[in-house]
C-alpha cells in the first residue's frame, strides 16, 4: 500500500523537510577550499537538533553520520571526514531529519567557488532534470513519468543517469513503497495520487552511468572517476504537479527551473 498522507500529516512532513531545508542552505553557504566534510557534519548534527530534530542518517543500517558529502567522483553515500573541498569541485550534500514521527530528506550539489564549463553544465542539468520530475508528479502521471522526463533531460545534455540508486517514498519511514527510478524504467509503474509523498533524487553523471561502492560499504563513487551531482526534494503529488516540502524560509530554492 503506497500511503497517502492527510494534510495534517503533510504539514508535519512539511515541518521535516524545512528543517532539511535550512540546514543544506547553511551547509552550502559554509563550502569553501579547505573545509573539512566532517566540519559539514558537526555542523548540520547541532543544527538538526536544535531544531528539535534527529539526524535521521545516523545510525541507518549502521550510517556513521548525519549527512552524506559526495564530492567530484563521489556520486551518494560520502561519509563525512578529513577530505577537504577544493575549489572547483563538485559538493553533494545530503541531509535527512526525523522530527515528531516524520521524516524529511532532500540534498543539493553546488561548485565550491569558480567550475569549469562541464561542471556547471552537469549542475545545471540536474537541477532542471528535477524541476521536471516535479512538474511531473502530478495526479494522475504515473511513477515512470518522472524517471522518463530525468533519463531525457539528462541524455539531451550528454549526461548519464545513475541506475543503481532511486528515489523513494517517505513519510513514517525515510524510505516507504514506492521506487521511484530516475530513468525510464519500460512500464508506467503505480499511478500518482494526491496526497502521495516522494523524495526525488537524480544523480547524473559527467561520463558512465556506472558507479562502484567503496570498501567502507557506502561511498558510492563513478567507475570511470568523473565528476557527478546530485539533487533531491521531498514533495506531495498534486493536481497540478508536485509540492516541494523541502523548502526553507529563504528565498533560494534549487529545483525550480521553469523549462
Ligand atoms: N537521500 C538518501 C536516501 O534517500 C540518503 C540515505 S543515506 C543513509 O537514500 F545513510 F541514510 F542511508
Ligand atoms: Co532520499
Amino acid at each position: 500500500m503506497i500511503a497517502i498522507r492527510t494534510e495534517q500529516e503533510i504539514e508535519v512532513l512539511r515541518q521535516a523537510n524545512r528543517i532539511v531545508a535550512e540546514v543544506l542552505v547553511a551547509l552550502v553557504g559554509m563550502i569553501a577550499p579547505g573545509v573539512k566534510t566532517r566540519d559539514l557534519d558537526a555542523a548540520a548534527e547541532e543544527m538538526l537538533r536544535e531544531r528539535g530534530a534527529r539526524p535521521a542518517f545516523k545510525g541507518y543500517r549502521g550510517y556513521p553520520a548525519a549527512t552524506c558529502i559526495s564530492i567530484d567522483e563521489v556520486v551518494v553515500h560520502g561519509i563525512p571526514g578529513d577530505r577537504e573541498v577544493r575549489p572547483g569541485q563538485i559538493v553533494s550534500i545530503d541531509v535527512g531529519s526525523h522530527y515528531m514521527g516524520y521524516y524529511g530528506d532532500a540534498a543539493v550539489s553546488v561548485a565550491c567557488g569558480q567550475t569549469d564549463a562541464r561542471r556547471r553544465r552537469l549542475l545545471e542539468t540536474a537541477d532542471l532534470a528535477l524541476s521536471r520530475a516535479i512538474r511531473a508528479a502530478r495526479a494522475g502521471n504515473h511513477v515512470n513519468d518522472i524517471g522518463r522526463v530525468i533519463e531525457q533531460t539528462c541524455r539531451e545534455a550528454h549526461f548519464s543517469v545513475v541506475r543503481a540508486f532511486v528515489g523513494h517514498g517517505i513519510g513514517e519511514s525515510m524510505h516507504e513503497e514506492l521506487q521511484v527510478p530516475n530513468f525510464d524504467a519500460g512500464s508506467p509503474g503505480p499511478r500518482l495520487k494526491e496526497g502521495m509523498v516522494i523524495a526525488i533524487e537524480p544523480m547524473v553523471n559527467m561520463g558512465t552511468h556506472r558507479v562502484k561502492v567503496l570498501e567502507d560499504g557506502w561511498t558510492a563513487v563513478t567507475a570511470d572517476g568523473k565528476p557527478s551531482a546530485h539533487f533531491e526534494h521531498s514533495v506531495v503529488v498534486r493536481e497540478g504537479g508536485g509540492e516541494i516540502l523541502s523548502v526553507p524560509d529563504s528565498e533560494w530554492v534549487w529545483g525550480r527551473r521553469e523549462n
